[in-house]
Parts: C-alpha cells; structure tokens; sequence
C-alpha cells in the first residue's frame, strides 16, 4: 500500500474502531447476553465472509479461469455438493451452535423483579414488583415507581418484565441484551446478567409514533449494594416538601398527571417525579436534569420533544415556572 494512503486509512479505521466502544455499542458487551450474541455475530459473520470467499473462488474459475463450456455431470455435481449438502451441513451446525446458546439464555433470575412499561413515549419502571397473578394487567401499578432509568446489580441475574398500555415498542440496552419488545396485553420477560458496573444508553428499538427517536433511557450496573440502597431511596417520600415550588405545582394541577410521593400529587398519566433529580436525564433521555432544563421542558414541552404527550404550559408566569423548577431540580 502507498505511504499516501496509508495514513488516512489508519485514522479512517481508527475512527470506526472508536465508534465500537462505549455505553451504546453491541461490540463493547457489560452483560453475559451481550456477549454471547456477540460470539454468535462473530462467527456468522467469519463464516459468511468464508462462503463468500468460496463463492467468488469459483465464479472467477468458471468465467475466467475456465471459461469453456462445462460437461452436465460437473454441473449436477455442483449443484448437489455445493447447493443441497454444503448449506444442509452450514446451517445445520449453525443452528445447533445458536440453539445450544439459549438454556444460558433462559436461566432463572435469582436477582431482583423490575418492571418497566413501555409509554408514549417514556419507560415507566418499578422496582421490587411481586411475580403474582395479575401482574401482567398491572404491570404499571406494582412495586416502587420510578421512570425512564434501570439500576441493575452487577453480577446477578435480574428479571426485567415488559409491557405496554398501548402501542408496540422495544427495550434494547446494546451492551447488556438483546432486544425485546413490549406488547400491549402480554407480559415478556428478559432476564439480563451485567458483568461490569457502569452506565450504559437504552433506546426504543421498535418505530412507536412521533418520539420514538427520543425514548431513551439510562441503565446503571452497580454494586449489589449500590443497588439495595437506590431500590430504598426510590421508595422513600419526597425530600423537599417545604417549597413555593410545591404549592405551584400543585396550584397549576400538574399532580394531574404525576405522583410525587409524600404529597397529595398522586397521578399515574406521566412519570413518577418523587425522585426526578437524582436520575441522569430528563424527558427520557434527551436533556441532563438542572433547574433550567426542567423549566424549558414545562414551558416548551412540544418544541423540545415533538410528540409528547405532556401539553406546553407557556401561559403559566415565569416565576411559578423556575419555583416549580427549583423544587423539582431539587427532589434527590
Ligand atoms: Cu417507543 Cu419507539
């Protein structure tokens, strides 16, 4: 290769190496599921490249190397060598090598139960949710409410169960699992075992309406326990109860449509906001949690999100605005 192209091809595959890792990458694996849909990309994908090799051996031999006409027996012989008993044989071991992956897959959890629903267009989580019947139609009703972030214990295997009131959508943390989908009137279950603390991104996966592209969430690998103390802070009430920016909220009716735990605000439309500040982002994913962001995001709900669900509350005077801020920016 010239010395011109060469370095310009080192920073190029760089670059894309780079891309591979961090808290959003299916080749930078945090979880034994990751890792192992890994190991199985990487050997389809070494063999595929290998038959593709083949495939183009024998295209250059036939047309260029010998290009005169075939006999029909070498011809049959092909196509019964290399069409019937090679991919018989490929796919079989292919198969065999994926299917004896999934008893790893299935094992039971001996960690914690959470429950995260599916919203348009945020996750609505719940720790500590009882395995009971009845659980599949409440699923957003049980255990400790929380949103739009996962606290995992790393080393455990954990359950996460999946659903949704309404539409379609997909859970999907690329460094931890596989993606799995929430379906209305079903209840999924994906159980995730993360190997090394950390936060890592979550996307909806599957097309949901107009913000799908914006129903992010967080998931956070941390120390067992790590883990039983958020589980324990998430159940507590509400630390500021004292505020102008309580009474604000609760003047304008925003306990309408979110609880803050400890106060008479008890709605179930949005997310649970007892603990809105001590969570990484702010309307599932997209802006950080300050006092500031919390104020642009009730005055301009539609134009930072396009599609929520949340109507803007512009009209409200800027003062009642930044108190409501404040005491939600302060509500660890
Ligand atoms: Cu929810 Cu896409």
């Amino acid at each position: 290769m010239s010395r011109r192209l060469a370095r310009p091809l080192a920073v190029l595959s760089l670059a894309v190496l780079a891309g591979c890792q961090g808290p959003q990458s299916v080749f930078d694996p945090a979880g034994m599921e990751a890792e192992r849909v890994l190991g199985l990309f990487w050997v389809m994908l070494a063999g595929a490249v290998a038959i593709w090799l083949v495939v183009m051996g024998i295209s250059v031999y036939a047309t260029k190397a010998h290009p005169e006409a075939h006999s029909e027996k070498s011809g049959l012989r092909l196509i019964l060598w290399g069409g019937v008993a090679f991919p018989v044989v490929v796919l079989t071991a292919l198969l065999v090598f994926g299917l004896q992956m999934m008893p790893a897959f299935r094992a039971p959890a001996d960690g914690p139960r959470i429950a995260v629903s599916g919203e348009r267009f945020w996750w609505r989580v719940h720790y500590d949710t009882p395995d009971q019947p009845g659980v599949a139609k409440a699923l957003s009703m049980v255990g400790t409410p929380s949103a739009n972030e996962v606290w995992l214990p790393v080393g455990r295997r954990s359950e996460i169960l999946l659903g949704s009131p309404d539409v379609i959508h997909s859970f999907w943390v690329p460094n931890i699992a596989g993606k799995t989908d929430t379906i209305p009137g079903r209840i999924n279950r994906l159980v995730v075992e993360p190997t090394r603390e950390g936060i890592y991104n979550g996307i909806c996966a599957e097309f949901c309406g107009t913000a799908h592209a914006q129903m992010g969430f967080r998931v956070r690998v941390v120390s067992e326990a790590d883990y039983a103390a958020k589980v324990a802070a998430e159940a507590a009430p509400a630390a500021v109860l004292d505020h102008p920016g309580r009474e604000a909220f609760e003047r304008n009716g925003c306990g309408a449509c979110h609880q803050v735990r400890g106060t008479p605000s008890a709605g179930l439309v949005g997310p649970d906001l007892t603990h809105l500040a001590a969570r990484q982002t702010l309307g599932a994913g997209i802006l950080p949690v300050t006092p500031d962001n919390i104020a642009r995001f009730v005055a301009l709900t539609e134009h930072e999100k396009p599609g929520v669900q949340m109507p803007a509350f512009a009209m409200l005077p800027e003062a009642e605005i930044a108190a409501m801020a404040q005491w939600l920016g302060a509500l660890k």
